[in-house]
């Protein structure tokens, strides 16, 4: 019985060595430079990784579906290797061949935290795109963790936060002692057809609103019942803006220490009501997800993204009711967000990042944004 049990015992271990083995041939043996891209067969994570080149960045994508993974990673040449985030192991395993691991895969939720469990254990860098401010306040709950780790960290490298985070730092700067920040964005300044958000914005979107709405205020992050709505005349139209939970709330918090920050969007239609009566409930929550991954196209199509046009106005205000104000005017989301991650990641391997939790405009300060093609600001002053 004895022998048999460490003839077992000698068979598990030689089929753990074989299988690390083998993920470490197909793998880069020097991590340096080195970028895995997980969720590298959603919307996002394909966008990302057919751009990648242009940035000097050769990745090795990764995902839990090999067949999709597979057919990914032939169409755009790239080696690949499949993972599942359950398995904490093979995660440290493979990140340890990795400089920088960008997580493309949401809703962070659920996805955030392995990862992060095992950048800290494998000491590679993290980025992601969570506009999801639960989990951004939970990786800020592990900045010592990061530290420790000598990792840099850096949450909502897109759409959201980059030129959010660097407009909010650049007005802050232009005024003494600001207290509030006001930003407004307005999706429609170059309208062009079709979807505005991927499936899987959509399925994080539903996971925010599933949970108390937040806001911050006086430094605080305060539940509220309602959002606040606003109305302002852009450009001599009349529009309607609605309070949002924008990341910012968190990111342009650490950037720039401003205590109050209101996030607000042009109102284009209302969130029917039925919506929030399912999101509530868990297996509501599942049909609302199934709808999703079943009726709504996978994401903006080729035009919007080449055409469409967003601005951004904030504005930092003070004590004393002094203000100043600039724009910003942004390419579609997800283009903008291929190029804002990308930007930042060969930034990492270049050797500019810092240990701990950090945000895009508190790293790289406010011109970050405007490295990124077709992003403009302009002054509308005090
Ligand atoms: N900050 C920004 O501005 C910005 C911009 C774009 C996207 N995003 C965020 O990025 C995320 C991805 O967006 P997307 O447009 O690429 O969505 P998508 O097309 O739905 O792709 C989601 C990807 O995540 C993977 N995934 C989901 N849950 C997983 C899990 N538990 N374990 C492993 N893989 C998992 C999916 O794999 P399967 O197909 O196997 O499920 C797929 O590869 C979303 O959270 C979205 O909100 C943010």
């Amino acid at each position: 019985m004895f022998t048999l049990l460490r003839r077992l015992a000698g068979v598990i271990l030689i089929t753990l060595i074989c299988s690390a083995a083998s993920i470490a041939a197909d793998l880069p043996k020097d991590r340096r430079g080195q970028v895995l891209i997980y969720g590298a067969y959603g919307f996002t994570g394909k966008g990302i990784a057919r751009l990648a080149a242009e940035y000097g960045i050769s990745p090795v994508l990764a995902g839990r579906n090999a067949e999709k993974l597979a057919a990914f990673a032939t169409e755009v040449g790239y080696p690949h290797v499949v993972l599942n985030l359950d398995d904490h192991q093979r995660l440290v395993e493979v990140l340890r061949h990795f400089e920088l691991v960008m997580h493309i895969a949401g809703p962070y939720t659920y996805t955030a935290e392995p990862m992060l469990d095992a950048a800290i254990e494998a000491g590679t860098h993290y980025v992601d795109l969570t506009g999801e401010n639960h989990v951004i306040q939970a990786q800020l709950d592990r900045d010592e963790a990061f530290k420790a780790a000598n990792i840099m960290v850096m949450p909502a490298v897109g759409y959201d936060v980059v030129p959010t985070d660097c407009l909010n730092l650049y007005v802050a700067q232009r005024v003494d002692n600001p207290v509030t920040l006001t930003l407004l964005m307005n999706g429609e300044y170059k309208a062009v057809e079709g979807a505005m958000a991927s499936r899987g914005t959509i399925k994080s979107g539903l996971e925010l609103l599933s949970r108390p709405t937040l806001m911050r205020i006086d430094g605080v992050m305060v539940e509220v019942d309602q959002p606040k709505v606003m109305e302002k005349t852009i450009d001599g139209q009349a529009r309607t803006f609605v309070q949002i939970q924008w990341a910012d709330m968190l990111t342009s918090w650490v950037t720039t220490g401003v205590p109050t920050i209101e996030v607000y969007q042009q109102q284009s239609a209302d969130i029917p009501g039925w919506v929030f009566w399912l999101i509530k409930r868990e297996w509501g929550k599942k049909l609302l997800v199934w709808l999703v991954d079943n009726y709504f196209p996978e994401g903006p199509p080729p035009e919007a993204q080449a055409d469409r046009q967003t601005q951004l106005i904030a504005t930092a205000t003070n004590n004393r009711g002094e203000s100043f104000s600039a724009q910003m005017i942004t390419p579609e989301a997800y283009k903008l967000t291929f190029h804002s991650s990308l930007i930042i990641a060969r930034r990492i391997l270049d050797g500019q990042w810092r240990a701990g939790f950090q945000t895009p405009a508190g790293m790289y300060g406010a011109d970050l944004a405007l490295e990124i093609p077709g992003v403009s600001r302009s002054d509308l002053g005090k």
